[in-house]
């Protein structure tokens, strides 16, 4: 199933020269599988013509309250209500006045003013009009109401000045839309720490120990837990992926730096995913020189252990009972055994055996193939894009913490 199936999304676009990048935002909403309706200002369509939205999204565009076949088929204020979410990129000056006044002179007004979904504002406008005090008066009161303000982005602005107000990328807005969607599933409430990538252990100011961890199943559980609604906190190494919106991003390239940053994370969590390779093995000794080469002797690396992040975790906070604590154990043979050995050496709730032999399975690939072993038995998925899995295993801690919850209502 698509992330966003059948979601339904009202997309609101103002007239601005960002209007063009809502074209990218409808079609990012189409293929996660959102029913879209566009509304467009009259300035918008200025800017970008309907056709090019309907086209997108197979769907009427609403330009005008007015028009006969608009009444007949929505009516003014219906959009708003089917709508799950209202999304308005970009945001001008001028529209954030209006909806911050709750003026409802036109269609995209009007939508809002009637729904009671949460409505998300992406602004992007010359930098003098966005800092001016009224915008951020506006802004602020829109804020209080419980709409969500995407910061606009520092970069070249229209005028072709460098300037804050450029409106976000596309991709982050999206994703913060999805975490606004999220808040009716199953996580919202929830804090989720994530941990993903493979670390980087220094040798010399140029050169570390790492592995093929390209980051990708950590950074699908985090966009997964974002989806269903929690608040997550991705601490990765470093990784070429784009950094998902709407979560916090906290970047950790070593073991202790890692160690460093999970640790207090944990506190009040509901969930801890361990999905990064985290390296064993460090250099005994880092160089602050480069080293030479040593062409006749070669080198000779003396490595020492990393402290085990998850095993410390679970020291920790497993007497506390919270978070539910996930490992991951990246296998080629004798999977569910050693995955069950790791279970229960780790004292962690739930260990996901990654099959790293099978085809399109473990480091760097697109899919996963796992098996999830836990006290109460264990599941084999078929081999599945890095978000199903992310979501299976979501289920699985879900049911976990839900039984915790409930342990601790009853005592
Ligand atoms: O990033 P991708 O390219 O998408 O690849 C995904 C993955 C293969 C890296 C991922 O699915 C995976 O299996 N991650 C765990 C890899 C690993 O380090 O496994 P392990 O068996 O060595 O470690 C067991 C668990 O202890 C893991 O949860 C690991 O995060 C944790 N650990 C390991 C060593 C250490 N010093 N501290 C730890 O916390």
């Amino acid at each position: 199933m698509l992330p966003l199936q059948d979601r339904r999304v009202v997309l609101g676009v103002t007239g601005g020269i960002a209007a063009y990048k809502a074209v990218e935002i409808a079609s990012q909403f189409v293929k996660l599988g959102a029913d879209v309706d566009v509304v467009m200002t009259a300035a918008a369509q200025q800017f970008v013509l309907p056709l090019t939205f309907q086209s997108l999204t197979k769907r009427p565009v609403v330009v005008d309250m007015f028009h006969l076949l608009a009444e007949m088929h929505i009516g003014h204020v219906s959009l708003g209500e089917r709508a799950e979410v209202v999304l308005i990129a970009p945001a001008t000056a001028n529209t954030i006045a209006k909806l911050a006044s709750g003026l409802a002179d036109d269609m995209l007004g009007s939508t809002v003013l009637a729904t009671r979904a949460p409505v998300v504002l992406a602004p992007a406008m010359n930098d003098l009009m966005y800092e001016n005090q009224v915008t951020q008066e506006n802004l602020g009161r829109l804020r209080a109401r419980g709409f969500t303000i995407v910061e606009p982005e520092y970069g070249r602005l229209a005028e072709g000045k460098m300037g804050k107000g450029r409106l976000a990328e596309p991709r982050v807005i999206v994703d913060i839309v999805r975490g606004v969607l999220g808040r009716t599933r199953d996580w919202a409430g929830k804090r989720v720490v994530v941990t993903a990538g493979g670390t980087q252990e220094p040798i010399d100011p140029v050169r570390y120990l790492t592995n093929r961890s390209s980051g990708r199943m950590g950074y699908a559980i985090a966009e997964a837990a974002r989806d269903r609604g929690a608040a997550v906190t991705l601490i990765s190494g470093l990784s070429s992926l784009p950094r998902p919106g709407g979560v916090e991003f906290v970047l950790a390239r070593s073991a202790a730096e890692m160690l460093e940053q999970v640790m207090p994370a944990c506190d009040g969590a509901d969930l801890l995913v361990m999905a990064a390779a985290v390296a064993d093995f460090r250099a005994a000794e880092v160089s602050t020189q480069k080293l030479k080469k040593f062409e006749e002797e070669g080198l000779v690396l003396r490595l020492v252990r990393n402290p085990d992040i998850l095993k410390l975790a679970a020291e920790r906070y497993g007497p506390l009972g919270l978070p539910v604590l996930v490992g991951f154990a990246a296998e080629s043979e004798n999977l569910v055994a050693n995955a069950r050995l790791k279970l229960a050496g780790k004292k962690v709730d739930l260990v996901v055996a990654n099959d790293i032999t099978a085809p399109g399975s473990g480091f760097g690939t697109e899919t996963n193939k796992v098996v999830l072993v836990h006290q109460g038995g264990e599941e084999e998925l078929p081999l599945l894009p890095k978000y199903d899995v992310a979501m299976r295993v979501l289920d699985v801690a879900r049911q976990i913490l839900s039984e915790r919850e409930q342990g601790r209502a009853r005592r």
